[in-house]
């Protein structure tokens, strides 16, 4: 599927969807000081985070929050960051982009960013799955297949473990929390709360409570046809961790774990990741 991607600075991202035209034009995007930055390697929960951000935002503003219409940063035309001057505050900025590769601005103006880690098996699982069951997104065929080309990093956004290794340098950064997939299915809640306390938002436990409420799996695909269209369904598909054990072989888990302690050994973020 190699001829689906265009590199860029290394990565290999979707023709689809991003376009050297995109990146060049992000170069100059001016980040807020109160814009909301979310990034996570694909599949990692962003769409989760995205909804439980816009539901902080509606329960203290009563505004609904409009996405742009491709909520990725780095997706679509390059006039979108024109467009995305108008947006009212605060604008939330999703990107599956590597800390060094995001626009200047977002550091020198302070942003503050989350960063959501999931386990790369599950991580894996789910991507293989969404190209596999989207109808309008090439199939890789088999997992093992996929299995091959995510460890080659081979896939939209290229290695899981280049990103990974890219942002564990930063998460101690200043304006720099992270948060894990599999944290936020334990507790929601206090995920919830962790996640309003660090962008400033000022809401009861009980507005708490309504967004966990609103924001659990089953919630959330229940209302995935209305929220993503057709492709809602195949976006909240399972939400579970541990997922990998129906597909992995044996020796997958092992070529894996092998990765995981050559590229995370001995990080905090390796010894959280562990799944
Ligand atoms: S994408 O395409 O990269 O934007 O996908 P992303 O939204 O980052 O990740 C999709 C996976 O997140 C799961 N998800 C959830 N899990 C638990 N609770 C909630 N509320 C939730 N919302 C989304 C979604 O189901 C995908 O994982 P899998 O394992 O495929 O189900």
């Amino acid at each position: 599927l190699s001829h689906l991607f265009f590199t860029h600075q290394g990565i290999p991202y979707p023709i689809t969807m991003c376009t050297s035209e995109t990146f060049q034009a992000l170069d100059n995007f001016e980040a807020r000081s109160n814009d909301i930055v979310l990034a996570s390697y694909p599949k990692c929960g962003s769409n989760w985070i995205l909804h439980i951000i816009s539901e902080l935002i509606f329960a203290e503003s009563n505004k609904k929050y409009e996405y742009p219409e491709f909520p990725i940063l780095e997706c679509g035309d390059p006039e979108k960051y024109q467009r995305m001057k108008q947006f009212p505050s605060p604008r939330i900025l999703a990107t599956h982009l590597h800390y060094d590769k995001l626009p200047g601005s977002i550091f020198k103006n302070k942003a503050k960013i989350l960063v959501i880690f999931r386990n790369p098996k599950d991580t894996a699982v789910s991507f293989f799955h969404f190209h596999n069951d989207v109808p309008d997104i090439p199939s890789y065929g088999s997992w093992d297949e996929f299995f091959r080309q995510f460890m080659k990093g081979q896939v939209s956004w290229g290695s899981y473990f280049d990103f990974a290794i890219n942002w564990n340098k930063h998460l101690d950064d200043e304006n720099v929390k992270f948060i894990l997939y599999e944290d936020l299915k334990k507790n929601l809640t206090a995920g919830i709360k962790q996640i309003a306390e660090f962008f400033g938002f000022s809401l009861t436990g009980e507005q708490i409570q309504t967004i966990s409420a609103q924001s659990t799996f089953q919630a959330m695909r229940a209302k995935s046809q209305e929220t993503h269209g057709a492709v809602g369904p195949f976006l909240f598909r399972k939400g579970e961790v541990g997922d990998w054990k129906n597909l992995f072989s044996e020796t997958q888990n092992q070529e894996m774990d092998e990765k995981f302690k050559q590229c995370l050994a001995g990080t905090s973020l390796g010894a959280k990741l562990k799944y």
